[in-house]
Order: structure tokens, then C-alpha cells, then sequence
């Protein structure tokens, strides 16, 4: 909740970014991201964009949603317009952008700078080489098959393994099987198999059986990925939303149970 409850307690928000600008010196560039606020009525967005801008922060993020949309609906892309009308600093724009092709709408109807891709490469990494031949100007976009799809997989599974250990490694790329697998013939058993793998030679042989012949299932294509939920009440820390001109931090903010 970090990037949407915390823009209402302003004056705390501004200690906090101002400090990890300075802190940061100028050779590092600090940027914010946030959601619009915690709910309609408690919009926050334009106030922290500037409070952000004003502190020094090299660009502002914006996602479409407030906390209480979750990832619900269809993201606000006007408020990302909004926000890059009222900044100087580059304004990215984030918000269901599940093809390169929704960036180049979102620039577009928004006058944002860039944007921040979040599901829509779930188990699509080479999006990002679609964005970069997008905004050249290109319209070549990868359609990986399933061979091509196993070896990004072998090489995801593999460059984690450098990281954590090959037993982090690959219980940590379970997590993305299905995604690479989305829209694919690939039966329940084989699934399962996967998301159950211990080690990067049980991966490969697991690989080896999948019909690699397969093209890419453009069923797939724009459609929404990764969660998407209902609307739901959002937890605050006590008296939060009488507190907005307080600029301490909250008892027991220093456990780390925020996420996206
Ligand atoms: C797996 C996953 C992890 C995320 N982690 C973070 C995070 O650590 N910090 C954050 O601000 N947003 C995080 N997000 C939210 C995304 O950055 C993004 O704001 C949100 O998914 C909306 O963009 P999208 O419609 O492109 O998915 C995460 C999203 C996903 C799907």
C-alpha cells in the first residue's frame, strides 16, 4: 500500500521522498510510483505527483487504479493524462498495457513520456523487444512458438539459478510456468510436472516432451493476464484517513508487508 496510502499522510510522503532523493545524491535518479490514491474519495495523485516533482524525483509513475479497484475494471488512463499535463518531470504511465501496441494508445491519448509494464509481460519477456521496435516506429512483433517459448523458459530457469542456487532458482521460476505456457497445448499432467520441477535437468526433460511445433496462440494476444480482481474495502493503519496532515510514520511501519 506503500504507493497509494501513503500519498495521503502528504507531509510523511514528502519527508520520505525528499530524503531518499538527497540521500540518493544526484548521480542516482529516484523515482516514485503510486496509484491514483485509496479510493474516489480520497484521490491523491496530482498533490504526491507534485509533492514528488518538488523533491526532485527523476520521473512519477502513475497506475490508473486506486487501492480499493485493486486490479478491477479497466485502468484510468485519463488520470495519467491528467498527471502528465499538471508535471514537468516525465509522467509513466501504467495500466493494462498487454501489447505493444496499447503503449503506443496510451502515450498517445495521455501525453505521457512512458510506460510501466506490469502483467502484460508475465511470462512474455520478449514484450519488451515489441515495445522497443513500437516506439521506433517498427511493426515486427515476436510471435515466439512453443520451441522458442521452452528455450526462454530453459534460459529464465538457468539465469535464476546463477542467482539464487539452482534449487532457489527453479522452485523460484515455477511461479512462471503457466504463464509461458498460456494459450499452448499443454496437458494438466505436463503442467503440473513443470510447476513441480526440482532441478534444470528435470526441467529440460519435461521441455523435451512438449509438441515444440506449436505457433504462437494469438488467441493470447491482448488479452488480460495475472490477476484481476474485485473492488475490495482497503486496510489502513488506525486513524489513517483523519491523519492526512501528519508527518510521522505509523507504529510499526518498518514491517516490510507492502508489495504491488
Ligand atoms: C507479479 C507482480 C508483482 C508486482 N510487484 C510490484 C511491486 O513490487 N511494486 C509496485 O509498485 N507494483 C508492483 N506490481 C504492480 C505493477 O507494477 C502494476 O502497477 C500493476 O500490475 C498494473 O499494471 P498492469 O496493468 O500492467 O499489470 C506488481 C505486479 C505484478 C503482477
Amino acid at each position: 500500500m506503500g504507493g497509494s496510502a501513503l500519498p495521503w499522510r502528504w507531509r510523511l510522503f514528502e519527508r520520505i521522498v525528499t530524503t531518499a532523493v538527497r540521500e540518493a545524491g544526484p548521480d542516482i535518479p529516484v523515482t516514485v510510483k503510486m496509484r491514483k490514491g485509496i479510493d474516489p474519495d480520497h484521490l491523491t495523485f496530482v498533490r504526491a505527483g507534485r509533492i514528488a516533482q518538488e523533491a526532485g524525483v527523476a520521473a512519477v509513475a502513475l497506475h490508473g487504479r486506486t487501492a480499493a479497484d485493486m486490479y478491477s475494471g479497466t485502468a484510468d488512463w485519463s488520470a495519467i493524462g491528467e498527471l502528465a499535463a499538471a508535471l514537468d518531470v516525465p509522467v509513466l504511465g501504467n495500466g493494462d498495457i498487454w501489447e505493444a501496441d496499447d503503449a503506443l494508445r496510451m502515450v498517445e491519448q495521455t501525453g505521457c513520456a512512458g510506460v510501466v509494464v506490469g502483467r502484460g509481460c508475465l511470462g512474455r519477456p520478449w514484450l519488451f523487444a515489441d515495445l522497443a521496435a513500437a516506439f521506433d516506429g517498427r511493426s515486427e512483433r515476436a510471435l515466439p512458438g512453443l520451441r522458442a517459448v521452452a528455450g526462454v523458459m530453459r534460459r529464465h530457469a538457468e539465469l535464476l539459478s546463477e542467482h539464487l542456487g539452482e534449487q532457489r532458482g527453479v522452485t523460484d521460476f515455477r511461479k512462471h510456468v503457466s504463464w509461458y505456457l498460456k494459450g499452448f497445448r499443454v496437458g494438466g499432467d505436463t503442467r503440473r510436472a513443470l510447476g513441480m520441477a526440482a532441478g534444470l535437468a528435470e526441467l529440460d526433460d519435461l521441455l523435451g516432451t512438449l509438441d515444440l511445433d506449436q505457433p504462437y496462440p494469438r488467441s493470447e494476444l491482448g488479452v488480460p493476464r495475472g490477476r484481476s480482481t474485485g473492488i475490495r474495502k482497503v486496510s489502513l493503519p488506525d486513524g489513517w484517513l483523519a491523519s492526512a496532515d501528519c508527518a510521522d510514520a505509523p507504529f510499526g511501519a518498518e514491517l516490510d508487508t507492502s508489495g504491488g
